[in-house]
């Protein structure tokens, strides 16, 4: 397989991979730079862009991991994908003004984030390695756990490069460029959600060593957090959680639906609470701000993990007794199986 190094200083990769960039600016030491090649994890040689979805097996549709990481193919975009976009992004962006908090719209407004076109990755990169170090990578697809906590934990975020299609502008049961890149970016502007991201990739290598039931613990954190979390304000709840803002269904469905509960953040409540990965949330967890959760988070989990194996997880939808209601769910609609 070939192997693509770009030069490019705003390229996806950082640190490392600045080596090479001078060595092949330098005058080519082509051993030495052969010998970086050799020792290149897997995962961060550049492939051809793909797009690689669920495909259809005989037990239904699975995700296909790939772990490959690809420079985005920003020319090969189509007006219909620059559409897809503008639609997307210009929806969202109405819907989530007093929805989403503040902190949310000014960082995409930072990062200039705009609805023209679909942004490319370098662009904003200028944006986020100057304010947190965080950079953009292109992948292909749905990455295997470690894979992912390792990006994470080196400040890479992994973005989906391509784009949904518009008979799919509600819901796609992956992620896409939308989802991440809407979704779970402009908060890398932020200094402490963008500590707590890497420090989450950093639990999240931990948690893999130690076995699947902290893995699917942890896990339970970064859904209740980074993909569905609220956020108190003086101004009221505000959402901050990707899976939320990339969504118009669930924007609504999470402020102003009377079915699911919302509940204040408690961290070992919430890595015991089982999720929907197919309906609405049952249950949203409330932080009162960011430092909350770099705090909550901080200490060690192992004995964390080691009393978590000895209780049983709660169902999506209950309410425990020593809850802080912000509002208990009347349960609408809700499906009574499928938590997982
Ligand atoms: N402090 C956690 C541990 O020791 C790591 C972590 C940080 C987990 C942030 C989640 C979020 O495992
Ligand atoms: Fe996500």
């Amino acid at each position: 397989m070939p192997i693509r190094i770009n030069t490019n200083d705003y390229c996806a990769f950082t640190a490392d991979h600045r080596k090479f960039a001078s060595l092949l600016r330098g005058a080519g030491d082509i051993l030495r730079l052969l010998a970086l090649i050799e020792n290149l994890p897997e995962n961060l040689a550049m492939s051809t862009p793909q797009r690689v979805e669920h495909q259809l097996t005989d037990k239904g549709h699975v995700p296909v991991y790939t772990t490959a990481v690809v420079e985005q193919p920003w020319d090969s975009y189509t007006a219909s994908d620059h559409a897809v976009w503008r639609t997307l992004f210009r929806r969202q962006r109405e819907l989530l003004v007093g929805r989403a908090c503040q902190e949310f719209l000014d960082s995409q407004d930072a990062m200039g984030m705009g609805e023209d076109a679909i942004p490319k990755f370098a662009d904003l990169n200028r944006q986020l390695q100057a304010r947190t170090g965080w950079t953009l990578i292109g992948v292909q697809g749905l990455l295997p756990e470690l894979d992912f906590f390792e990006h994470l934990a080196n400040r890479r975020f992994p973005v989906t490069w391509w784009i949904r299609k518009p008979e799919q502008l509600d819901y796609l049961s992956e992620p896409d460029l939308f989802h991440d890149l809407f979704g779970h970016v402009p908060l890398l502007m932020n200094p402490v959600f963008a500590d707590y991201m890497q420090a989450y990739g950093l639990g999240g290598v931990k948690a893999h060593g130690i076995g699947a039931d902290a893995l699917a613990q942890l896990t339970r954190l970064y859904w209740y957090t980074v993909e569905f979390g609220l956020i108190d304000t003086p101004d009221g709840l505000r959402i901050y959680g990707s899976g939320i803002v990339s969504s118009k269904g669930e924007s609504l469905h999470c402020l102003e639906s009377d079915a699911p509960n919302r509940i204040g953040f408690d961290l070992h409540r919430i890595m015991r609470t089982r999720y929907r990965i197919d309906t609405f949330q049952k249950t949203y967890f409330v932080i009162d701000s960011f430092e909350q959760l770099i705090k909550a988070t901080e200490p060690d989990f192992r004995p964390y993990y080691q009393q978590l194996a000895e209780q049983t997880s709660f169902p999506a939808g209950e309410v425990q007794s020593d809850d802080r209601v912000f509002h208990r769910g009347s349960g609408d609609g809700w499906l009574l199986d499928g938590d997982v």
